[in-house]
């Protein structure tokens, strides 16, 4: 047995606190209209979007902060007991230190070791199973599993093929164990495939080609997306994953309280839907409030549908992702909070 395993019977890690943030200013279709040749009809009908929200101070872990204060407040949590902090980010504050050691310092968190996962839009799905095996293995009793993103800092906004799709927002969980195994996160299913990378990514900033004035000038330091050619693996690899977890808990879609889908294309979303055999008001969206907010889309959908009482204890919650990497990948949740 680990020394630090305080485990005597099995648990499965369930959500016991939620919290969110969204920044205030907005950005409509219309502003993209006023510097960019596209239109409301364009971006609405091939994306869903019609607003997206936009950090104008500090960085994402202003956001993921504030997201943990709000599940704090909510909840009552005491922040001293939280053993660990997870923030899923492609967009930190800064290569290092880690994002989620500037939240672990901002909300007083001094008994938590804390690290970012950087699985861009699967990022919180990657997170959650990391965090779910931290309680599981009994070695740690409270994980607070945030996703978040600042994608106005890395989006070209003379770029009308990315810029109009991302947005910013942040949102937690608290993962705790449950001796009532019916209940938490009863499976995921996740993938990798590094030979998508050339589809969608940052060309320039990192190691392997670091910041250059030619490089600022080419501007190879902001989002590139193959739009058609992500798309087409996209709408697969969600709504495949989608259907795999069901099956393999032997969910029909019935059972199904709520698809919790990455936003990123209203057309992806309801492709997955449909797959699964889901009608539209068994879908959990956002996106037209605040478009593609990579890491922060998934819980930010979950913690909002359930702070409007939309999903209930005992609903079974299917989530599904798909973004850069290729990363993708599934979950179901028993969710067990009043
Ligand atoms: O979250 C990570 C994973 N990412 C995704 O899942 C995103 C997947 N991809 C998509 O969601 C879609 O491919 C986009 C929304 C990015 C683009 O939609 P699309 O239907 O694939 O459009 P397209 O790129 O094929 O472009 C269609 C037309 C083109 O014009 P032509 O060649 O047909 O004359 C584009 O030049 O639309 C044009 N276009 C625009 N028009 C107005 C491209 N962007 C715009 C724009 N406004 N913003």
């Amino acid at each position: 047995m680990r020394k630090n395993s305080r485990l005597e019977k099995p648990v499965n890690a369930t959500i016991t606190a939620v919290g969110m943030y969204t920044p205030d200013k907005i950005l409509d279709n219309k502003y993209f209209e006023s510097i960019l040749d596209t239109s409301d009809e364009w971006i609405t009908s091939r994306t869903g979007i019609k607003e997206r929200r936009i950090l104008e101070n500090g960085g994402t872990s202003v956001m993921a902060t504030k997201a943990m204060e709000d599940l704090i407040k909510t909840y009552n949590v005491n922040p001293e007991e939280i053993d660990a902090i997870i923030v899923a980010t492609i967009t930190p504050d800064m290569f290092f230190p880690s994002t989620s050691c500037l939240v672990q310092d901002n909300i007083g968190a001094k008994n938590a070791w804390a690290f970012d996962m950087a699985a861009a839009c699967s990022g919180f799905l990657f997170a959650l199973q990391t965090g779910a095996s931290l309680i599981e293995s009994g070695a740690y009793k409270k994980v607070a599993v945030i996703g978040a993103d600042k994608m106005s800092s890395i989006v070209d906004y003379t770029d009308r093929n990315t810029c109009l799709l991302f947005g910013d927002g942040a949102a937690a969980v608290l993962l705790e164990g449950t001796e009532d195994l019916e209940y938490g996160l009863i499976d995921t299913k996740l993938y990798s495939d590094g030979a998508g990378r050339k589809s969608l990514y940052m060309k320039a900033g990192g190691s392997a080609t670091p910041p250059t004035h030619e490089t600022i000038d080419q501007r190879l330091h902001y989002v590139y997306q193959d739009g058609k050619a992500v798309f087409k693996v996209a709408v697969k690899g969600m709504a495949d994953v989608a259907v795999e977890v069901m099956e393999r808990n032997g969910l029909t879609s019935e059972d199904v309280a709520y698809l919790v889908p990455h936003q990123a294309n209203l057309r992806i979303i309801d492709a997955t839907a449909k797959r699964m055999g889901l009608t539209d008001d068994k879908v959990c969206k956002n996106i037209q409030k605040y478009g593609n907010t990579t890491a922060a889309t998934i819980p930010l959908c979950i913690v909002e549908y359930f702070k409007e009482g939309k999903i209930k204890k005992g609903d079974n919650l299917i989530l599904a992702a798909f973004g850069g990497g290729f990363t993708w990948g599934g979950a179901y949740i028993k969710w067990s909070l009043d």
